[in-house]
């Protein structure tokens, strides 16, 4: 099963993360990333600001998860230019090296295919990081998706945009559509890392670590992954069942085991 990690502070979850990521950089200079968008991933991309300062990160690749389609490419809220702003710019990344599923092409389901073919040809992803939705999903593969699905347009469910809302000035303005990695392709990552914080994604949480797998509940696909590290605060682990055996496992981990 996957590992779980609860932490005290979204902070912590951070620095266990970016530790992650910043050995794998020094391991392979030309790492592959898996970058998620939204507001869970952030205390990596600002612990990874400080360890990463200093380092050659110029031959590192990444792949966005996900973009909307729908906005242009350069409205601040496009993950393009989130992307930009929060990962490749303050992280010194090389920007022709990093990549975000076009959602502003004409054929979309050739961009997808494109854009599979872009992370094959890479080599893969290395470490993967993901957020999860209220609705359970990953990426933005809502409810109903398959464990096989490969990047494509998939429809936000209303959830999904009312959680949205507060990146725009109103939920009217939220995509309904967005292009997105997809569970088989997010599943060839070689680590998966998912993150969640904060009561409200407590439900979420308990039903993809401890519920019955299921389309249902997109994230479940995660058990399909044979290394998949979820990390945790307290209150998003707290409609978590076994937290004392997870807690008890990281507690006895091997010291010389990674995430
Ligand atoms: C973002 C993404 C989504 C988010 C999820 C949680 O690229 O793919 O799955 O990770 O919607 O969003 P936040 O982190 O804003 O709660």
């Amino acid at each position: 099963m996957a590992e779980i990690i609860i932490v005290d502070t979204p902070a912590d979850a951070g620095a266990v993360a970016g530790a992650a990521i910043a050995l794998l950089v020094d391991r392979r200079p030309d790492a592959v990333l898996g970058v998620a968008t939204g507001s869970t991933p952030l205390p990596v991309y600002s612990d990874l600001r400080e360890r990463l300062a200093g380092r050659d990160v110029s031959q590192v690749r990444a792949f966005a998860l996900d973009e909307y389609v729908g906005i242009a490419r350069d409205h601040p809220e496009s993950y393009h230019s989130i992307i930009d702003a929060q990962v490749t710019v303050p992280l010194g990344l090389t920007r022709g090296l990093v990549q975000v599923p076009n959602g502003q092409a004409d054929d979309l389901e050739q961009a997808a295919l494109e854009y599979d073919a872009a992370i094959r040809a890479a080599g893969g992803i290395d470490l993967q990081l993901l957020g999860i939705g209220t609705d359970g999903h990953i990426g933005f593969n809502e409810p109903g998706s398959s464990f096989a699905s490969r990047t494509r347009v998939k429809t936000l469910t209303p959830q999904t945009r009312s959680d949205n809302a507060r990146f725009f000035a109103s939920v009217d303005e939220v995509p309904r559509h967005a292009l997105t990695q997809g569970l088989g392709t997010i599943l060839e990552a070689r680590h998966l890392v998912l993150l969640a914080f904060g009561e409200s994604k407590a439900e979420a949480v308990a039903r993809a670590v401890e519920g019955p797998m299921s389309a249902r509940v997109p994230a479940t696909a995660i058990h399909l992954h044979p290394h998949c590290t979820v990390i945790v605060d307290r209150a998003a682990a707290s409609q978590l069942v076994d937290t004392a055996f997870y807690e008890y496992v990281f507690a006895n981990k091997p010291a010389w085991q990674g995430i």
